[in-house]
């Protein structure tokens, strides 16, 4: 099995990972703050879109939207709950859209998919270039100096007779541009358990750092990681939202 079974073999189990995510409520502030900062237009495309979740707030919402992954078998997931949307097997680091959008998205820290600073800094020129003039690019992101290894979110659901467990976590060694994400699945029926572990390779940066490489193409605002509130970064959290316009 491959090290990111969750988004090929595993990939059944993802919404059932994901079932504690208000998405709407994501969906819903990143709309807001489109409205505030934004071009007024409805065009819309989800980095990482997985299996598109946010695509269905947008499309919802009335946006054009559709989403690019890296991987088909959530591709798959997302073309069946999103059937009026397009998605296109692409890395966020290098990809290509026929038209400009008024709105990029990326959500659950999946910009730190991309394989390393130089690799972050070519998915921020794609988005650069995919967007049309004043487009928005929203995402958020989790500072590497603020990292705890020994924290970790722990999720427990019933489903079609099993029990499953979901653990995932930051691991950041304390240098260096790379952390990882660390995963685990247990999955329990009658009389058996089934146990994976995944460990993610991500792009480790600072907040500060971060609008440093976003600030010779975009407008840069640094929110709190608040999905009900708009409230500015304080400078010091660990996890913000960025809402970057198009210069
Ligand atoms: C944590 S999931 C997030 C999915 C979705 N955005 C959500 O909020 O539920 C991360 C997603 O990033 C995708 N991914 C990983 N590396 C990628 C890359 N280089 N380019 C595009 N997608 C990538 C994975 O296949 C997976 O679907």
């Amino acid at each position: 099995m491959s090290a990111n079974a969750l988004y090929t073999d595993l990939s059944g189990y993802y919404d059932l990972m994901c079932v504690d995510i208000d998405y709407q409520a994501q969906s819903h502030c990143i709309r807001r703050l489109h409205q505030l900062f934004g071009n007024k237009g409805n065009t819309h495309l989800d980095l990482a879109c997985g299996t598109g979740p946010h695509v269905r707030h947008f499309i919802d919402y009335g946006y054009q939207s559709s989403g690019l992954d890296i991987n088909q078998p959530m591709l798959d997931i997302a073309a069946t709950r999103c059937p009026e949307a397009q998605f296109t097997l692409q890395n966020m680091s290098d990809f290509n859209i026929t038209s400009q959008v008024d709105l990029i998205t990326c959500f659950l820290y999946s910009i730190h998919y991309s394989d390393g600073i130089e690799k972050l800094k070519d998915c921020i020129a794609s988005v650069h270039s995919a967007l049309s003039d004043q487009g928005m690019f929203c995402f958020n992101v989790v500072d590497k100096d603020k990292i705890n290894n020994d924290l970790f979110v722990r999720h427990s659901a019933q489903h079609d007779g099993s029990h499953f467990t979901f653990h995932s976590g930051w691991h950041y060694c304390g240098h260096g541009e790379k952390q990882s994400l660390k995963l685990s699945i247990e999955k329990s029926t009658a009389d058996e358990t089934h146990r994976w572990h995944d460990e993610h390779p991500m792009v480790a940066v600072t907040i500060k750092q971060l609008k440093e490489i976003l600030k010779p193409y975009f407008e840069v605002h640094v929110f709190e990681h608040d999905y009900e509130k708009i409230i500015p970064w304080d400078n010091n959290s660990g996890n913000a939202l960025f809402a970057c316009v198009k210069i």
